[in-house]
């Protein structure tokens, strides 16, 4: 089936679909484990031409297994172009460091993943970018934050851990009007969840090692673009500018993996929602819960905006107990559940993330962006939900 008739299925049979290998007619791509691609003299005078770019030529500029994963990326984010990288973080700073120059501003949330909040408050700043840190779900404050010099705004759908979600359309009306490039990282999400491109957000950056993948074996990441405010071309100029001198693509294998990921994404992210919505009610109930965080809840601070801007509420979330010895006390005790750093897999995961990912996130900051010692995170997978309840119960019991 050609490119622009998948792009009018639906989305689960947009997933699902790959085309045949011209070559072999396997349904299943091909893997093409190679670093390098032989030249003949037409190849070799297209590149000293410079009309052949990407294709085919070293394993650092692009191989066709990691470009077929662009593809499905392409598809199912809704957008015009994709870039595949070697993982979450390597799409977040290939992206900021090909959009910012020393010099510029980006507003960003004051609530990201721990590494993509210190690339922000440091490695940026060591290149002269100005950071403003604010809270996206109050747009005055984004307005107020906007600078000049401001040439990005970027916010998660959901944030890691808080479960914080932005209101988009204000979001899209501030970037517009002062020309600035509107990112967000979807992860949290997955594109099953929430498509920002569909909603005018300019370019999505996705940790695929998550929900993309499912099955905590690979590491990757994707960005994707669908944007009037950037050229056409702007994935390819990203690869070449920044991507290929970064050294960061995504390996051959990896792409592989992460395609027969994505094949499965909706019905994993279709039970993980059932799943992590029941959890959230269950523990909301518990009397050695103090609080859940789940944008499903109507406790949840921002349910209205949650409901009107995803089709449902995602597979992950956060609750909250006394201290932190009481949380390492409750996970250390699960049986079923993984106590483990990453989401997104078919196991369901815990964290606690003030002591894990956040660590090197200073106190104050940390306990600013709401990330409270005794915070649980859990990344609801595949089981039987009566069994993880059970499986929280017992754990729960014990403090
Ligand atoms: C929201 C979010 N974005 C990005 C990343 C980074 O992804 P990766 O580990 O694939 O680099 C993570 C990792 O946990 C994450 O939770």
């Amino acid at each position: 089936m050609e490119p622009d008739k998948r792009s009018n299925l639906h989305f689960d049979s947009k997933s699902v679909y790959l085309p045949p290998d011209e070559a072999s007619k396997s349904i299943n791509p091909p893997l093409f484990m190679s670093s390098s691609f032989q030249y003949d003299a037409e190849i070799y005078k297209q590149v000293v031409d410079g009309e052949r770019k990407a294709v085919n030529i070293y394993g650092r500029c692009g191989n066709p297994t990691e470009y077929q994963f662009e593809e499905q990326m392409t598809l199912i984010e809704g957008a015009d172009a994709c870039l595949a990288t070697a993982s979450g973080m390597a799409a977040i700073s290939v992206t900021l460091l090909g959009l910012l120059k020393a010099g510029d501003h980006i507003v960003c949330d004051w609530t990201t993943y721990s590494s993509t909040h210190e690339m922000l408050d440091h490695r940026l700043t060591d290149y002269a970018i100005q950071t403003t840190f604010v809270d996206t779900a109050d747009p005055q404050a984004v307005r107020e934050a906007v600078r000049p010099n401001t040439k990005v705004i970027y916010f998660e759908t959901i944030a890691n851990p808080t479960m914080k979600v932005a209101e988009i359309s204000p979001l899209v009306e501030i970037a517009r009007s002062n020309n600035i490039i509107l990112v967000c990282d979807n992860t949290f999400a997955s594109p099953y969840v929430m498509r920002p491109l569909e909603w005018g957000v300019d370019i999505v950056v996705e940790s695929a090692t998550k929900f993309i993948g499912g099955h905590s074996d690979a590491i990757g990441g994707a960005i994707c673009m669908k944007s009037d405010q950037l050229p056409a071309d702007y994935m390819e100029q990203l690869r070449w500018s920044t991507m290929v001198k970064l050294g960061s693509p995504l390996s051959p294998f990896n792409a592989w993996i992460l395609l027969r990921g994505i094949q499965t994404l909706s019905v994993r992210l279709q039970r993980q929602c059932q799943t992590a919505a029941k959890l959230a009610s269950y523990l909301e109930k518990h009397s050695k819960v103090k609080r859940v965080w789940y944008p499903g809840l109507k406790s949840h601070p921002q349910h209205k905006v949650a409901k009107q801007q995803m089709p449902d509420f995602g597979g992950m979330l956060t609750f909250e107990v006394d201290n932190e010895k009481d949380a390492l006390k409750v996970l250390d005790n699960l049986k079923l559940c993984c106590f483990a750093a990453s989401l997104g897999g078919v196991r369901t995961t815990t964290q606690i993330p003030a002591s894990m990912a956040f660590l090197d996130v200073p106190e104050e900051q940390r306990l600013a962006m709401n990330i409270a010692d005794g915070m649980i995170r859990i990344s609801t997978g595949l089981e039987d939900a009566g069994d993880l309840m059970a499986d929280f119960d017992a754990a729960l019991g014990l403090i």
